[in-house]
């Protein structure tokens, strides 16, 4: 007997089985888990997943499961992990223009890692260098992403709000109000994940020098599709090492780097700063363990699969990439302009933005969206729909136009609908509620338990 043909796939396996399935009623079943996912592969989804196509796809999961065993805990053991992620955070360091004899970083899990270790960095060289600071702060644009927050409760650095003006991006004369005695560093985006903008990184980055603190840019997003825009003739805003003043970047590579999901870099244009990353447990009777990043086991196919990415694309296969990514993304800013109820907030130089209205409910004009197939992601402040365009979304562009249009012209007026909470990564929302944390806790608690 197989579980699979008596239970639906939400409640096969809820206990230990007792006995194994074979290989292939494994896969048949994990092809029926997949049954209620998003076809992402037909670009019904504008969050989540970054794919550069088929080929490219299969030359980074081949790499990946080549690698999937390997364990980079162990550089002695795996000198081929240990190479490629050298030459990633090489790779990047010379995209992101930093000076190879003096910069440095490593790999990481993802955006929030990188972020988290970026912040421990700044924080255990504050102790080391300025002991007097004992209640550490980190000044943090509202529109930032919340990996910094995260960061802060881990480590015990406050963060202080900066405001963004009319533009969405960081105001810098708030940013230099917010700085104090006790500011270890200052963090900007490019771009922000809820807008697409670039925050004023050369005035930030000019302030932050003028302090005496570091500034960390999370490109988490842009550290890839960027540059290789601002190659292609679109007005990027100076965003990476080149501007005085930033001493630290995140860039994923399981972003717009199209490398494995687990992969994304921290680089510094010190290596001293990165040193202070580092972990070392000294009288542990297991041994002395050196540790570099928040993992111990590092997965070796997400660093196998990242250096295969920039290897098999090179800068022209990632120019045409963003070639198409960017006619896809003027497309739609184009069939947008066109729509009289809708526009884009802000300048988004790149492929990353929000839709808003005046006139009908944005609220409504997702739920309407979804009616038609496509997964939508909601934001607050203003009420908008959130774009990233991928090479998947070239085949759709024109489809989604249309019943974007269809979406707004049916929907309801601005404000008719009760308002409520989205879910950033989540296409939902939550019901008004008075104790929005509370809800957003139960709801953890019941994808676990229910
Ligand atoms: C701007 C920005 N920073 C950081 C992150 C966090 O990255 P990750 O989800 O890889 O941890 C994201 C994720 O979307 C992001 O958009």
């Amino acid at each position: 007997m197989s579980l699979a043909e008596f239970e639906p796939p939400e409640q096969q396996v809820a206990h230990f089985p007792a006995e194994g399935l074979s290989g292939e009623e494994v896969r048949e079943r994990l092809r029926a888990h997949r049954a209620a996912d998003v076809d992402w592969r037909s670009g019904r989804i504008w969050s989540l997943v970054y794919s550069a196509g088929p080929e490219h796809d299969d030359v980074v999961h081949d790499a990946y499961r080549e690698f999937a065993a390997e364990n980079l805990l162990g550089p002695t053991a795996f000198p081929s992990l240990a190479t490629m992620e050298k030459q990633v955070v090489w790779m990047l360091l010379d995209l992101l223009g930093a000076d190879p004899r003096t910069s440095g970083g490593t790999m990481t899990s993802g955006g929030t890692e990188s972020m988290i270790l970026a912040v421990k960095a700044y924080r255990d060289r504050a102790r080391a260098e300025r002991p007097e600071i004992t209640d550490p702060e980190m000044v943090v644009p509202v529109t930032a992403h919340p990996a910094f927050l995260k960061a802060g409760e881990l480590l015990g650095v406050r963060p202080v709000p900066v405001p963004v003006d009319h533009t969405f991006r960081a105001d810098p004369s708030a940013f230099a109000a917010a700085i104090s005695e006790s500011t270890i560093l200052g963090c900007a985006s490019a771009p922000c994940f809820p807008y697409g903008v670039v925050d004023p990184i050369e005035d930030l980055g000019a302030i932050a020098a003028s302090y005496g603190i570091g500034l960390h840019v999370d490109a988490t997003i842009g550290g890839f599709v960027l540059p290789f825009a601002r190659e292609l003739g679109y007005e990027v805003p100076a965003f990476d090492f080149g501007v005085p003043g930033v001493t630290s970047i995140s860039a994923d590579m399981h972003k717009y780097g199209y490398g494995p999901k687990g992969s994304s870099t921290v680089l510094y244009r010190d290596r001293e700063l990165r040193r202070y990353q580092f972990s070392a447990y000294t009288s542990w009777p297991g041994g002395i363990l050196g540790s570099p990043t928040i993992l111990g086991t590092r997965p070796g196919g997400a660093i196998a699969g990242a250096w295969a990415a920039i290897v098999y694309e090179g800068k022209a296969g990632y120019r045409a990439i963003f070639t198409e990514v960017m006619k896809a993304t003027d497309r739609l800013h184009e069939g947008i302009r066109a729509i009289p109820e809708l526009y884009v907030l802000g300048d988004p130089p790149v492929s990353v933005f929000a839709i808003a209205s005046e006139q009908v409910d944005m609220m409504a004009v997702a739920d309407r969206l979804e009616s038609r197939g496509w997964w939508i992601d909601r934001q607050r402040d203003p009420d908008s729909i959130h774009l990233i365009v991928n090479p998947t979304h070239v085949p759709v562009v024109d489809e989604f136009l249309r019943d974007l249009g269809w979406a707004a012209g049916g929907a309801p007026p601005a404000g008719s609908t009760d308002g409520g909470a989205a879910l950033y990564g989540v296409s939902a929302r939550l019901d008004a509620s008075t104790d929005v944390e509370a809800a957003v806790l139960d709801q953890l608690e019941s994808r676990y338990d229910s």
